[in-house]
């Protein structure tokens, strides 16, 4: 039966891929790289790992409401595997956090293509151990988000970890302070360019995609 595996490659860092990620990389049929406007960063990550491999190159263009980009993918992997061939996907940090390939499984479920998901070092678990900030210590709460915070949850939480700052950096700054968080923006986290920006006026000049914010009530104390 035709099988995809997502493998989630880390935050950037070709080093921090999970053995089992590598293998899978190694021995599969067809590399599937997700791409936006020609550029991939997944495909950058594990360039020394599928330099010999068969590879097909899928366009999700950022910002787009990708619905049908999911289903002609969908039928890309579909028509590129033989019958009992695999493939792997490539995806930033984990699979299973706010990535494509979530969307892509379930359009692939629906032509009966099999699917697993290889967790990968998500983003902001990288961040907290670049910027040396636990997530949580014992009996503490954790908020993950993507661009919008909702004050709520804000307020019964120790920790929060905002992705894709781009969509509304100055209202999460906002909504942060309003709630006496403390706060690191960390960019391009165990890339070669990555950055650690502590103060309101660097991370609102910064316009990286690759960027989160992590907020705590002790950070910087
Ligand atoms: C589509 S989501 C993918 C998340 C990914 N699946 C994960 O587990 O981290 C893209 C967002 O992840 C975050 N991200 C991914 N890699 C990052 C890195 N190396 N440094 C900082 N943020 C990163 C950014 O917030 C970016 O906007």
């Amino acid at each position: 039966m035709k099988k995809l595996y997502g493998i989630g490659i880390g935050p950037g860092d070709k080093e921090l891929i999970t053995m089992k990620g590598y293998r899978l990389i190694r021995e599969c049929h067809v590399v599937f790289i997700p791409e936006s406007n020609g550029e991939s960063l997944a495909g950058r990550i594990a360039e020394d790992y599928i330099k010999d491999k068969k590879l097909v190159r899928l366009e999700f263009p950022m910002g787009d409401d990708n619905k049908e980009n999911y289903i002609k993918a969908s039928k890309v992997v579909e028509e590129t595997l033989s019958d009992d061939e695999w493939g792997v996907f490539l995806t930033l940090g984990d699979p299973m956090v706010y990535s494509t390939f979530l969307y892509l499984m379930a359009e692939l479920e629906k032509r009966h293509v099999e699917t697993e998901s290889i967790p990968g070092i998500s983003s902001f678990t990288a961040a907290a151990s670049r910027a040396k900030l636990p997530i949580t210590l014992r009996g503490e709460n954790f908020y993950l988000c993507d661009g919008d915070i909702n004050e709520d949850i804000l307020k019964t939480v120790n920790t929060i970890c905002i992705l894709k700052t781009t969509k509304n950096k100055e209202g999460i700054l906002d909504t942060l302070e309003r709630n006496s968080f403390k706060y690191v923006y960390v960019k391009r986290c165990t890339q070669g360019d990555e950055k650690i920006l502590y103060t309101r006026d660097e991370i609102l000049k910064d316009r990286d995609y690759i960027s989160l914010i992590i907020g705590g009530r002790e950070i910087n104390d």
